[in-house]
């Protein structure tokens, strides 16, 4: 097996490895590439949809997929569906966020399987919310380390929301009701490797738990322009059976909305997750 790192600070390509039936040498080899470089990309997979739930049990369980529809026989695999011929630009996970940090366990990972892609565009884009930390001051570090922010599924799929409006070919079932809040650390340390991420994204984090909006909009901007600088993210091009396995609990990512007048269709299936731990300065 290879490795071969896509950008400075995250994701690689894992060249040789194959992932249905894989021996027990592959699954710590990818383990290891995992916690080091946080997006992983291995081409040419032959992948149907209970190939992609035995990955997800074997990389932690099956996590809880609200609000989208799953194929019917799998319904935690979720097809994320443009057509060639839909009137929106918008693409289902464009802007940048974290997936379901809304849920009090958030997905530890995400499985993200390519089908068909279009010509040119439609790459994803990831963040690296470790060294997006080690990048700030120790007295931010320290500062945000006593603070907690909430986190909603409100903007996406509460009762106003508009995202189904724009995703023709895709169910999306929003909230009857206003959603709630889950409160998560913003300083967030990783279960498997103890170190701390700066564990926000603008889509779901709606402000700092117990300060108001306007209290919390000036730094969750700073925050987020900071998070998605350029040194901080690396690029996945799909092609055809390309799977991405990318560890939501240190990364944001955005699907790119630019490749109107073609098809994409991938499969998605996320990971149990646990409860998100502070990250307590020594
Ligand atoms: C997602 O955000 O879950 C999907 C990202 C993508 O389709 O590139």
């Amino acid at each position: 097996m290879e490795i071969i790192p896509i950008a400075k600070s995250l994701g690689a390509e894992v060249i040789g490895a194959q992932l249905v039936n894989m021996d027990v040498k592959t699954y710590s080899s990818i383990e290891k590439a995992f916690s080091r470089y946080l997006v992983l990309c291995f081409r040419d997979q032959q992948l149907g949809p209970c190939d992609l739930v035995n990955l997800a049990r074997k990389f932690g369980g099956v996590g809880e997929t609200p609000y989208l529809s799953g194929l019917e026989d799998y319904p935690d695999v979720v097809p994320i569906v443009k057509e060639a011929n839909e009137k929106s630009q918008h693409t289902f996970g464009s802007g940048w966020h974290t997936d379901f940090t809304f849920q009090k366990k958030p997905p530890a990972r995400t499985l993200l399987y390519a089908l068909d892609v279009p010509p040119k565009g439609g790459d994803t884009l990831f963040a690296n919310l470790q060294d997006a930390y080690e990048s700030l001051s120790t007295g931010m570090q320290e500062s945000l380390s006593r603070l907690r922010a909430l986190h909603s599924s409100i903007r996406s799929y509460g009762p106003n929301a508009s995202l189904k409006n724009h995703l023709e070919n895709m169910t999306i079932t929003n909230e009857k009701e206003e959603p709630g809040f889950e409160s998560h650390p913003v300083i967030r340390k990783h279960p498997v490797t103890g170190k701390p991420s700066l564990w926000i994204n603008p889509t779901y984090t709606i402000r700092f738990d117990g300060m108001t909006d306007e209290e919390s909009q000036p730094l969750l901007d700073y925050l987020n322009d900071l998070i998605t600088e350029a040194r901080f993210t690396c690029r996945v091009n799909w092609k055809r059976n390309s799977l991405v396995m990318w560890d939501n609990r240190c990364t944001q990512h955005s699907a790119s909305s630019d490749y109107a007048g073609h098809r994409r269709e991938m499969w998605r299936i996320t990971t149990a997750g646990d409860t998100p731990a502070n990250f307590e300065q020594v």
